[in-house]
Order: C-alpha cells, then sequence, then structure tokens
C-alpha cells in the first residue's frame, strides 16, 4: 500500500476540511484545526501519498515503547520512518492526503476527536492505519486508554473499534446536535497489559502482512 502516516502540518489543513466535510453531515461543527493544531493537548495525524523520490534516504525508526519480542515482530523489522522525506519536502503541495484522525490528549486517555478517509480511498486499510497510528501515540505519551464516541447507526466505524479491542463503555443521550443521535461510547481495554499490547502486535502484523510495507511518523 502506497501509503504513510505523519504529523498534520499547516499546509495540510485545506485537505482536511474537504475530507472533513466529505465525511460527516451538513450540521457538522467543523474542527478549528488552525488554532487545535497548535495546542499542547491535541495530536492531528494524516495519511498521505509518499513521494517515493524524496524518501530514498529513510531510517528505520522503532517507537520507544517498542523493545525485545517486539522489534523481531514483522511490524518491528518492517517499519520505516520518512524523516528525510519532510526535510526535502517544505510543504504538501501536491502531495494527496487519504484521510486524518485528531487526538485529545486528556488526562490518561487518547481521545480521538474525529476520524475519517477520503471516500474513494475507503475500505483499504486506511481507517486501520489512523487507528494504527492513534494507539502508537498513546503508547509513546504514557496514555492508559483510547477512547471515542461514534453515532450508534455507525456500524462500519463501531466494526474498524472492535477489530482494535474497543469495548461499549455506554451512551451519551442525544450527543449529535445535528439530528439528536445517540452516540455510544467505545474504549480500550488498559493499553499497557500485556494482553492487549500482545492483541495490538497481532494486529499490526496482520496489517502488514494484508496491506505491505508502510511508513509511520507520529
Ligand atoms: C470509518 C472510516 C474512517 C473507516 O475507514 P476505512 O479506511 O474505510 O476502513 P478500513 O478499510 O481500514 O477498514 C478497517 C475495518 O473497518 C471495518 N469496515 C470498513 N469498511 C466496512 C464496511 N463497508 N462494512 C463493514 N465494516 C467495515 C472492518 O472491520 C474493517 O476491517 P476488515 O477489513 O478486517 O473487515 C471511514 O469509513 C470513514 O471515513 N467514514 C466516514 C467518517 C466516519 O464515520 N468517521 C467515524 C466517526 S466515529
Amino acid at each position: 500500500m502506497d501509503i504513510a502516516l505523519r504529523r498534520m502540518r499547516a499546509e495540510d489543513i485545506p485537505q482536511v476540511i474537504e475530507i472533513e466535510q466529505e465525511a460527516f453531515s451538513p450540521g457538522w461543527v467543523g474542527t478549528p484545526f488552525r488554532r487545535e493544531l497548535n495546542s499542547r493537548y491535541t495530536r492531528f495525524l494524516v495519511a498521505y501519498h509518499p513521494d517515493d523520490a524524496a524518501g530514498e534516504d529513510r531510517d528505520t525508526i522503532v517507537a520507544p515503547h517498542q523493545s525485545g519480542s517486539a522489534d523481531e515482530s514483522l511490524w518491528g523489522r518492517m517499519l520505516t520512518g520518512v524523516r528525510s522525506v519532510f526535510g526535502m519536502r517544505p510543504d504538501s503541495e501536491g502531495e494527496d492526503l487519504a484521510g486524518y484522525v485528531g487526538i485529545w490528549l486528556q488526562g490518561d486517555q487518547a481521545h480521538i476527536t474525529e476520524i475519517a478517509v477520503r471516500e474513494e480511498l475507503r475500505g483499504r486499510g486506511i481507517g486501520e492505519l489512523l487507528i494504527i497510528g492513534t494507539l502508537r501515540v498513546a503508547y509513546e505519551q504514557g496514555l492508559a486508554e483510547v477512547t471515542l464516541e461514534a453515532r450508534v447507526s455507525n456500524f462500519v466505524a463501531q466494526r474498524l473499534y472492535d477489530k482494535y479491542g474497543f469495548n461499549e463503555a455506554g451512551i451519551r443521550k442525544n450527543y449529535y446536535a445535528d439530528n439528536r443521535e445517540d452516540a455510544v461510547i467505545m474504549t480500550t481495554d488498559p493499553i499497557h497489559t500485556a494482553a492487549y499490547r500482545e492483541k495490538f502486535a497481532t494486529l499490526q502484523d496482520n496489517f502488514l502482512t494484508r496491506y505491505g510495507e508502510i511508513r509511520i511518523q507520529i
């Protein structure tokens, strides 16, 4: 899969707004990305098509939480970074963004505020990649769990979260302003337990087997 993950930059905002408007209902109040991007309590990631010509000098990176046996996993061996791409490409002009995720770093939780993939690119693992990136941010920040709200009718999103071990943790009544729809709260088990780490390692290995090498920098 020719797709990579990196932090959102200011010049990505117009494309991210395009994806946001396509994904959410007209009544949705858009995220003030420019303000949020500068907050220490938020993290935004974008999935993009890398320019391979600029990536010749890539370094392998292993996230801080990966150690011991995790490094020997398929994921540990194949995970690569795109530091040099950023150095050689000062803006994202011409770079197509495929999706994004917004994360609040709130107490001991990573709270997904928005996640969306361009409509024509859905069903190809990009949403999954964004969830993997979110979990890696949570590990990197030493957080305990990842949580979010989803429309009770959003079966596709709930299936994605369920796959990554998010469990139903409650209902927020009339949560969505546009149609007063309820939200289901979905939260992972504590991510530092051996059981969750093992589940996440397996999911990442399966992802790589299915979609091939990816590049990620969170
Ligand atoms: C939810 C969303 C981000 C998923 O992104 P995606 O790139 O299409 O998802 P992926 O291809 O990575 O699929 C990952 C998993 O999601 C679930 N899924 C994806 N598409 C599905 C579909 N059409 N039907 C059922 N489950 C689906 C599956 O569990 C899938 O895993 P599998 O392939 O092993 O079955 C995307 O549909 C989207 O942008 N929707 C609009 C915005 C939105 O609803 N955001 C969520 C707000 S809570």
